[in-house]
């Protein structure tokens, strides 16, 4: 759980060049979807890697709550004994999901065709973000909820007992919505359809067929239709967790604008629907180079070596949106120090984030010196070629990525950027500061 403690205050300053080697932790989103499947499994899920972030942790605990038998045996190595598809038992207590969206949206769908009835709440951020979008479609399914004003936590969600198939459109680009949806579906007879406009990050897609479900994605006139047969037997999988390329973004970034820099990160996944930024940065005119291109555990991973580059200002195809949508608030910050504006459009959603990420980059921005221009659905930053300021404050709303980005911003800003609270960082990225330091950044 994040946010309920006291803020904590942190400062980063310019100093010599970061170098080394930066052993990112596991994926966040693959990290979810292992302890999930894996509670949704028959017989015992190993899994490596494991992001142990409060998030996920958070899904850890829920699941344990459903039933299932998690266990920890070492750092990142975690089992599941799985209850099966429909298996989940009635938890005791409200299911806490601290600050992870995609931690309740999942389990939500996941829990809302068994007849069960469950209560999640979360922190202030999480209690502050959009939940129609999820208890929309799985009220097509027949389960039902009652949450505070537009659907908000705390929530309550009674199971269908007798489950519907369901095809959907998903009205927004959010694989939380799809994979919602789809384990939705896993204990509901027939096939679930889910059509996507816009293809988002397909690890669900990739995982329920590693765990023997039969699921197929077409591409219509429609849009990504994906079909999934109903009430599989899922079997436990053996889970290698790719590293987390959100978390990599921070150091590649940071590397980037601080100077002399070289630093080299192992094993970072590189699903084509999350590596939108490298080719964003690459496009920059960013020195990242791709080493020993490979494929572990059904997901693309590469060696990233990056060195220190003069950016040019870009605009970001809108298309490109779902495959870097978490990684426009470190975009922004590096954006700062190109040459020319960086024009980001189609990126509406960053606005129902763990926060409101285009008025809190907007506003951090503007406090380091740093001249913006930001609409409904555009950021736009205009690049100083180097020569930013610094100096301000920026508040980071609960927000992890917030937090990470301005403080990468101070390692090549003129004069020291603090933020107003980086608890939150724990999160997603908990070896965030160690590991910065150990590549020689000055972080307080
Ligand atoms: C995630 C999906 C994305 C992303 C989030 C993780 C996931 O959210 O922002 O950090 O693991 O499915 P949306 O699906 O709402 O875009």
């Amino acid at each position: 759980m994040s946010g309920h403690g006291t803020p904590i205050p942190m400062q980063s300053r310019a100093g010599g060049p970061l170098s080394g080697t930066a052993e990112i932790p596991g994926d966040k989103s693959v990290s979810h979807r292992s302890l999930i499947l894996g509670a949704l499994s028959v017989g015992q899920t190993n899994i490596r890697g494991l992001l142990e972030g409060e998030d996920i942790l958070d899904t850890a605990k829920a699941m344990a709550s459903f039933g299932a038998d998690v266990e920890r045996i070492g750092y990142g190595e975690w089992t599941v004994n799985g209850v099966g598809v429909g298996g989940f038992a009635e938890p005791e207590d409200v299911i806490d999901c601290g600050n992870a969206g995609t931690g309740v949206r999942l389990i939500m769908g996941a829990m809302s065709t068994s007849p069960i009835t469950a209560t999640f709440t979360g922190d202030a951020s999480l209690r502050s973000r959009p939940m129609g979008r999820i208890t929309d479609p799985l009220a097509l399914f027949g389960a039902q909820s009652v949450g505070r004003d537009k659907g908000m936590l705390p929530l309550t969600m009674v199971g269908a007992r007798d489950p519907l198939p369901v095809r959907y459109t998903s009205p927004h680009p959010s694989a939380q919505i799809k994979s919602a949806v789809l384990l939705a579906g896993l204990n509901t007879p027939g096939k679930t359809v889910l059509i996507e406009k816009e293809k988002t990050r397909d690890h669900t897609e990739r995982m329920l067929r590693g765990f023997g479900a039969e699921i197929e994605t077409v591409e219509t006139d429609e849009g990504f239709e994906i079909t999934l047969t109903g009430q599989p037997e899922l079997k436990a999988q053996d889970i290698a967790v790719p590293r987390d390329p959100s978390s990599a973004a921070f150091p590649v970034c940071a590397a980037l604008i601080v100077e002399g820099s070289e630093i080299v990160l192992p094993n970072i996944g590189l699903n084509p629907t999350r590596a939108g930024l490298f080719t964003t940065l690459v496009e920059m005119g960013a020195d990242i180079t791709f080493e020993n291109e490979r494929e572990e555990g059904g997901e693309p991973v590469a060696d990233l070596r990056v060195k220190a580059s003069k950016l040019k200002g870009i605009e970001v195809p809108e298309d490109r949106a779902p495959s870097m949508i978490d990684e426009y608030p470190i975009l922004s910050a590096v954006a700062a120090f190109a040459t020319g504006k960086t024009v980001m459009r189609g990126v509406k959603e960053l606005r129902v984030k763990e926060c409101d990420r285009i008025d809190a980059m907007a506003r951090g921005l503007e406090a380091q010196g740093v001249q913006i221009e930001e609409g409904e659905d555009f950021l736009i930053v205009h690049g100083q070629s180097g020569d930013v300021k610094g100096g301000g404050t920026a508040k980071t709303f609960i927000d992890h990525r917030i937090a990470m980005s301005f403080l990468c911003m101070g390692l090549a800003t003129k004069e020291p950027v603090s933020v107003d609270d980086g608890a939150a960082i724990a999160t997603s990225f908990p070896i965030f500061q160690d590991l910065m330091k150990g590549l020689g950044a000055d972080i307080s």
